[in-house]
């Protein structure tokens, strides 16, 4: 008789706790312990955008005096969406009747109602917090209560002569769209998933980054006080050792120095991982730089063309890590997986995650989280070393 045909299988499931990001689902309310960004600066204007976060649809706006504002979009009074409001000096005001709120929901003026609203103090649009920092505009959508400080990196910290920060979207690793439709968690784990790297970018679909990155490395994981890091130990032809460092910190970010390794130093930007909802992310980046605009624009090249004009049989032909990672489907089935020896990270990285949504659900904070402004520096380890080979031979 045949065995494990596929009318056998098992109904496939996923884990929900691990991937979800709704309000008041474990993980939705993990992810609501930190700060998101939700735009580039420039994104917050005179013209309302919308975004979504976390499987919320909010309205983002910059008033006239600077300020940005993230307000639930459903106008208070009678529910019109401020998407097509005005901004204004103080505010924006809702196109309907005219309520006008401030960056904080505050009602300031309700032109129908006598003397602009006797009442108007009594209400409030439903708004977040949101702060500006490296060029983004970060939001916390948790409870007001658990509000921690906005957290800085040494990345982006210590610059050098001539460095700045810029800010940037961008595609995941070797190219793509910016809005990836899969489940975060897909993606951010894949950060501590440096075995595909020789395989997916450096021999299935030729090399999509570096020759060396194609050497098959040695690897070693370590829990961190803020997640989880890779060691990755390539020996180069000549004998010396390309050591890299990769790190997650929780709750969506990745320090992942370049995979192009164009020189020897520390990581060079912080990216995060923005949930959208629970089957697509998107990818924002902070680095030191001493160009503008070249930050998250190095993509990679598939047989001389860019990942956008190349056919779908060309697609099926060179991978990348969005076929990758969107070819896991929009939550991938943790029920159909098997782990390997090679996915320790990945795991490694699961379990630390379902002890901070753990930690939530019995009301304690999770990892990472500050609410002491002179403790607000994130110190990373994330590079890429040159070690000589004299001194690799001896480790
Ligand atoms: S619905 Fe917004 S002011 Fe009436
Ligand atoms: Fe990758």
């Amino acid at each position: 008789m045949d065995a494990g045909t596929a009318y056998e299988r098992p109904e496939p499931s996923y884990r929900a706790e691990l991937t979800e990001v709704g309000r008041g689902t474990p993980c939705g309310e993990f992810l609501r312990r930190y700060w998101h960004p939700v735009g580039l600066a420039a994104d917050a204007g005179d013209t309302p955008k919308t975004v979504r976060v976390l499987g919320e649809d909010l309205i983002l706006f910059r008033d006239k005096q600077g300020r940005p504002g993230l307000l639930y979009p459903r106008c208070c009074h009678r529910g019109t969406t401020l998407y097509y409001g005005r901004v204004e000096e103080r505010g924006i005001r809702c196109c309907y009747h005219g309520w006008l709120f401030d960056a904080e929901g505050h009602c300031l003026d309700q032109p129908c109602e006598p003397e602009g609203g006797r009442q108007r103090d009594k209400i409030r649009q439903p708004w977040y917090p949101v702060q500006e920092r490296y060029g983004l505009i970060f939001a916390y959508m948790g409870p007001p209560g658990k509000k921690p400080v906005l957290p800085r990196y040494d990345i982006l910290e210590d610059l050098g002569p001539g460095e700045f920060v810029d800010a940037d979207d961008t595609s995941i690793g070797s190219g793509g769209p910016v809005l990836v439709p899969c489940n975060w968690l897909q993606h951010w784990e894949n950060v501590m998933d440096p075995f595909h790297v020789p395989i997916l970018h450096g021999a299935f679909s030729g090399t999509q980054f570096v020759a060396q990155m194609g050497i098959m490395p040695k690897v070693e994981f370590a829990a961190t006080p803020r997640g989880v890091l890779s060691v990755q130990d390539r020996t180069l032809p000549d004998g010396r050792v390309h050591h890299r460092v990769t790190e997650v910190i929780f709750p969506t970010v990745r320090a992942v120095p370049n995979p192009r390794v164009a020189s020897y130093q520390r990581c060079e930007q912080v990216g995060w991982v923005l949930p959208i909802d629970d089957d697509h992310f998107r990818i924002y980046v902070a680095g030191r730089t001493t160009e503008k605009g070249t930050l998250g624009k190095g993509r990679s090249k598939y047989d001389g063309k860019w990942w956008w004009e190349l056919s779908e049989a060309e697609h099926q032909r060179l991978p990348g890590d969005y076929e990758a990672q969107t070819g896991q489907g929009r939550i991938t089935f943790h029920s159909e997986e098997h782990l390997a020896s090679s996915d320790k990270g990945v795991a490694m990285l699961r379990r630390s995650l379902k002890r901070q949504i753990d930690a939530v659900k019995e009301g304690r904070d999770p990892m990472g989280v500050s609410f002491d402004p002179a403790n607000d520096l994130v110190k990373t380890e994330a590079g890429n070393f040159l070690v000589e080979a004299s001194k690799a031979a001896s480790d």
